[in-house]
């Protein structure tokens, strides 16, 4: 049981020794820690339903609260109950993490199967900046995930199957430069997709051959079929390489062609059950009228008022969209897989669509916590959307070659010592964690700007700093000449600074769980940097190799935590640490 745990179940046991009834008895982490460690409003929100006084009631409460060996209790404002944590209790709660691989976080997610949608580019088209928050946020929730106990279902539904192809069969057929498609597959695709789609814009014949080869798509002509399957082999190479490069793995690659042939029936199932109906020619769902308008993903407010917002799942010449892909999925995510969630991390532009297919799937009688991983732009230092010189969405790549470049300058500065190959290395571990740091340390919602001086900052709210922070607590250990058993060790906690920094340690068990509450790996991230902030106060308070035994010990014990969690915080955020930089 994590501390928070803890002091509910004892508080619940209080305030069911006074009231007599089993009432919810919430305690939260307090925002300031002069007034204590934790914090409860139970006696106020009970005062108030029973029409008492809720200072009179919570000294009631604190009265019958049983918190030996734990905490201590008093009352605060109109009637708080604020609570302290003995330093001996994080000093014994601390020992406790040496011996637990978990770092005490409990298996929240255990029994549960979630399938998380996340990246999913579009074959053929480049990676934008919107790709990378996808892919970084994603990754991280399924590592959240996987270590609270969730069997973690990590699919990338890429984009395989969409009118692009038109214009990339022609092209392929008219353009395509074979050593260039060998050496980089994604760039020269994107190549011959922009030059046919300027192309068409020129000349509408050549749009209307684009049109006619996608048809021949479609109705399974065997050359361009091949062609299709070269087009996802490379791309899927290329993005292969990116995602080793940035340590994301997924289970399953079942791109949008994957679902091509359910999506008949599917619109057959929903005809015949009333879901959807035929309007002009088209397959739409429309609103069922059970909901408010303003709640209604299928209505709209337009200037004459509340009007239909259908999703159309079959257009009147036959073809299929999006939303009729959507849905195929989540059927497959539910009876193939027993999904119990599905969390797709796709932004913000994309609400409405997930909006309906979560409504059609309810009426639809698909059950299951479906949720839609919103997240802002990213934008440059002017403030505007990240362009590269020429005007273009930045690709992944280039911000990643941009970063590493960065900070291999930063570590020959720093450290002209080291091997050619040692600094290469660190300087991949840097620039990615400092790139995928910036993005998880924000809310998800805000759109971010992207400053690479203060990303790459050794002193800043960086990985930089936490990476900086953990390689100096590795080179304690270097330096040290006899043999340290951590597991040895019993904590004796003296001064402010060590218990300020074993009260964090020991949080880091309720920080974990809370970040899939409402999907914010920023809690984690800037959890982390308030746990270094404190190793690095404890650190000048606190003499650790030149203390004595067993003060020695115990300091060295916490010296050994703090990397710890460090680096298992740092892993959730699937951001390397270095031994040394
Ligand atoms: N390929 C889409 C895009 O780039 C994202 C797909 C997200 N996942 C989903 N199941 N719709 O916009």
């Amino acid at each position: 049981m994590t501390l928070l745990q803890e002091l509910e179940s004892r508080l619940a046991a209080a305030v069911r020794a006074v009231t007599g009834e089993d009432a919810a008895a919430p305690v939260t982490a307090a925002a300031d820690l002069r007034f204590g460690d934790y914090q409860s409003n139970a006696a106020m929100v009970l005062a108030k339903q029973r029409k008492t006084n809720p200072r009179a009631l919570a000294q009631e409460i604190i009265d019958a609260l049983d918190l030996t060996g734990l905490a201590t209790a008093e009352i605060a404002g109109p009637g708080f109950i604020n609570f302290r944590i003995l330093p001996e209790t994080y000093a014994t709660r601390a020992a406790a993490l040496l011996h637990d691989e978990k770092l005490g976080t409990p298996a929240t997610g255990a029994g549960r199967t979630v399938v998380v949608d996340f990246s999913a580019p579009n074959v053929a088209k480049p990676m934008h900046v919107g790709h990378i928050r996808s892919t970084i946020i994603g990754d991280s929730l399924c590592r959240i995930a996987r270590f609270l106990g969730y069997r973690v279902i990590a699919d990338n539904h890429i984009g395989d199957w969409g009118t692009q192809f038109g214009m990339i069969l022609h092209g392929w057929k008219t353009q395509l430069d074979p050593a260039a498609l060998e050496t980089d597959p994604i760039a020269e695709l994107v190549r011959v997709y922009r030059e046919v789609n300027a192309a068409t814009k020129a000349d509408p014949g050549i749009l209307e051959t684009c049109k006619a080869e996608l048809v021949k798509l479609q109705a399974g002509d065997a050359e361009n079929l091949a062609i299709w399957r070269q087009c996802i082999d490379v791309s899927k190479r290329g993005l292969k390489q990116i995602y080793h490069r940035l340590g994301v793995t997924f289970d399953h690659w079942l791109g949008e062609s994957f679902y091509n042939d359910r999506l008949p029936g599917l619109v057959d199932e929903f005809l015949e059950k009333g879901i959807a109906r035929e309007s002009n020619g088209a397959v739409c769902i429309f609103s069922d009228g059970t909901k408010k308008p303003e709640d209604d993903p299928f209505m709209v407010h337009r200037e004459e008022g509340w009007t239909d917002n259908p999703a159309i799942i079959r257009k009147a010449d036959g073809g299929f969209l999006y939303a009729t892909t959507d849905l195929a999925t989540l059927e497959y995510r539910i009876d193939e897989w027993q999904a119990d969630a599905v969390w797709y991390v796709v932004g913000v532009p994309q609400t409405l669509h997930f909006r309906q297919i979560f409504e059609a799937a309810e009426r639809w009688g698909k059950s299951g916590d479906f949720r839609h991983i919103a997240f802002g732009s990213i934008l440059g230092e002017d403030r505007k959307l990240m362009k590269t010189r020429s005007g273009e969405n930045v690709g992944l790549i280039e911000v990643l070659g941009e970063a590493v470049g960065r900070s291999a300058r930063i570590i020959a500065e720093k450290n002209p010592a080291l091997t050619p190959e040692e600094a290469a290395d660190i300087a991949e571990t840097i620039g990615i964690g400092a790139v995928k740091f910036a993005e998880l340390s924000q809310n998800r919602l805000t759109d971010y700007v992207f400053a690479w001086d203060r990303m790459l900052a050794l002193q800043g709210d960086t990985a930089p700093y936490l990476q900086n922070s953990y390689v100096r607590i590795r080179a304690i250990f270097r330096k040290l000449e006899d043999s340290f058993h951590a597991t040895e060790a019993t904590l004796s906690l003296g001064t402010e600074s060590e218990i300020h920094l074993a009260r964090l340690i020991v949080r880091f068990a309720e920080i974990v769980p809370a970040t899939l509450e409402d999907f914010r790996p920023n809690l984690l991230a800037n959890y982390l940097l308030e746990l270094a902030r404190a190793f690095h106060s404890f650190y000048e308070a606190c003499p650790v190799l030149k203390s004595e035994e067993p003060l020695r010990s115990s300091r060295l014990a916490l010296c050994e935590l703090t990397a710890r969690t460090l680096s298992q915080g740092l892993d959730l955020l699937g951001i390397r640490c270095p031994e040394r930089m």
